[in-house]
């Protein structure tokens, strides 16, 4: 078998183990050849691609990042994209493909399963968001290194007796500000799935600090919204699948907190730093099983579906469920943690 692999969305730690372990399954147990499509489904609309063997995979284990590179192009938002692929396919010899990919690169394997093309997804995104698997790649390093990043900050917040707003990743869900904020001890947590009431922010703060001095860590998840009016955020433009570029909220958030506290306020907004760099151990090895998993799957003659974490064992799922609708944090975590916790 021919098998090609594409990267695609915003990269992750732990893309690359995912890599290394679809050409080590392939081609140790199945005597498989490879192909890697640069920048994700760009590669295969342009015909873009770089060699890919066990010699090349050597040493990536522990690398961030993608070698193969990645983009957020949609050829379904091209001109004649999908037909495109599919000729790059036949040219190059290609049997069947594993995308490693969010929503949006699933999305895009799904529509070309239907169109008869063999492909298997590995599920990755640090915001978590896919259903029908317990988590994807590179979520566990991302909660890592924001949970390290609050750390840091709660001292220095201590030293100062000031609140500290801690934006991070998270556009639609708040799996990665629910998890680092419960890790960390945060005091306030701020998620998309549920609007926040400033006031209430506000006065809790309050409550907090008139005990004497106290540092306060307010997690925000970047997709966080305010109940209508009370707050105004700017948008920031969008991507080729409609999504909007986000960050900000913590600016405004820790703005309006002095304003309305009077306790001083600081913001870090941690961005791209949780996307970036060494893959924990965790990553490595759910990428490594995802991996060898998804060549199974090939070579059982699947297509159409997407490798998945169900407690201990790796399953098969329909790429439908995976993408049909997102995988948003149970409110009832948070809730329970602030009744105990935030206070
Ligand atoms: O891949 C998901 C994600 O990290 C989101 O959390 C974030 O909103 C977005 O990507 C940022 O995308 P970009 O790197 O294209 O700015």
């Amino acid at each position: 078998m021919r098998i090609g692999v594409l990267t695609g969305g915003g990269d992750c730690p732990g893309l690359n183990p995912a890599i290394r372990a679809v050409v080590r399954k392939a081609e140790v147990s199945y005597g498989d050849s490879l192909i890697g499509f640069r920048d994700g489904w760009r590669g295969v609309v342009e015909r873009l691609t770089t060699p890919l063997d066990v010699e090349r995979c050597r040493g990536i284990l522990p690398r961030g990042g993608t070698i193969l590179g990645t983009s957020r192009t949609n050829p379904y938002k091209i001109d004649g994209g999908p037909e495109r692929a599919m000729e790059t396919l036949a040219a190059e010899g290609v049997d069947a493909l594993v995308a490693i990919g969010g929503e949006d690169t699933l999305g895009v394997a799904r529509r070309l399963s239907e169109a008869g093309v063999q492909v298997v997804g590995i599920p990755k995104t640090i915001d978590n968001d896919l259903s029908a698997t317990d988590v994807t790649i590179g979520f566990n390093t991302a909660v890592q290194i924001a949970v390290d990043a609050i750390d840091r900050l709660h001292t220095t917040a201590e030293s100062h007796d000031r609140v500290i707003v801690c934006e991070v990743m998270g556009r639609h869900v708040g799996w990665i500000a629910t998890y680092a904020g419960i890790a960390a001890g945060a005091a306030v947590i701020l998620v998309p799935e549920e609007p926040f009431d400033i006031d209430s922010v506000c006065e809790h703060l309050r409550r907090r600090h008139a005990k004497g001095r106290y540092a306060s860590i307010v997690v925000v998840a970047e997709g966080a919204k305010p109940v209508d009016g009370t707050i105004v955020v700017a948008s920031g433009g969008k991507d080729q699948f409609g999504h909007e570029r986000l960050g900000g909220i913590g600016n405004v958030l820790a703005q309006e907190i002095e304003a309305r506290t009077g306790i001083e306020s600081r913001v870090t907004i941690l961005g791209h730093i949780q996307r970036g760099g060494t893959p924990t151990a965790f990553d490595r090895i759910l990428a490594t099983r995802y991996g060898t998993a998804a060549v199974d799957a090939l070579h059982a003659g699947q297509s159409g579906v997407m490798v998945a974490l169900h407690g201990t064992s790796i399953d098969v799922v329909p790429l439908a469920d995976a993408v049909d609708s997102l995988k948003t944090v149970e409110l009832s975590l948070v809730d329970d943690v602030a009744a105990v916790f935030l206070d």
